[in-house]
């Protein structure tokens, strides 16, 4: 799969043992940066990330901060672009299954690396469910036309 990912310097070295997991699993990895330690502004990465998925030049995204919590804020400013904040493999499970989230958040600060690697493969490997959650993922996307249109 085509896996676009990105961090800020709160998560450089998560993202690099994240890249090289995926990696070894066949994964094309798409490293949108951030590539140095020098403080840098998560929205940044979040959009480069964001952006490869609406032209889905990746098939997913992985956006990783100190909590994850910047960057899913920011990822979800973009249309298209269903970004999920999960701590356990249980929300990274249910937010394919239900929300088929294409964007997964985590937190360097909050999470170990280890703790990451299991997430993403539960994420990675589960397939929405569809059916009562089509119409639902609809209105999300027309409550985001909506608002720009006014
Ligand atoms: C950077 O210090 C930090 O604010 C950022 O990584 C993230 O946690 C924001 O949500």
């Amino acid at each position: 799969m085509n896996i676009a990912i990105g961090c800020d310097h709160a998560a450089l070295e998560a993202k690099r043992e994240i890249v090289e997991y995926l990696k070894s699993l066949e994964h094309v990895m798409l490293d949108e940066g951030t590539h140095s330690l020098k403080s840098c502004d998560y929205p940044d990465f979040a959009a480069a990330v964001s952006r490869k998925v609406q032209a889905g030049s990746a098939e997913r995204g992985i956006l990783i901060c100190g909590t994850g919590i910047g960057m899913s804020i920011a990822a979800n400013r973009f249309k298209g672009v269903r970004a999920a904040l999960c701590y356990t493999e249980e929300l990274a499970e249910l937010s394919r299954l239900h929300n088929d989230a294409n964007v997964l958040c985590l937190g360097a600060r909050t999470q170990s690396v280890d703790s990451m690697k299991s997430i993403v493969l539960r994420w990675l490997t589960t397939e929405w469910e569809g059916e009562r959650h089509g119409s639902r993922l609809n209105k999300i996307e027309s409550n985001s036309r909506g608002q720009d249109a006014e």
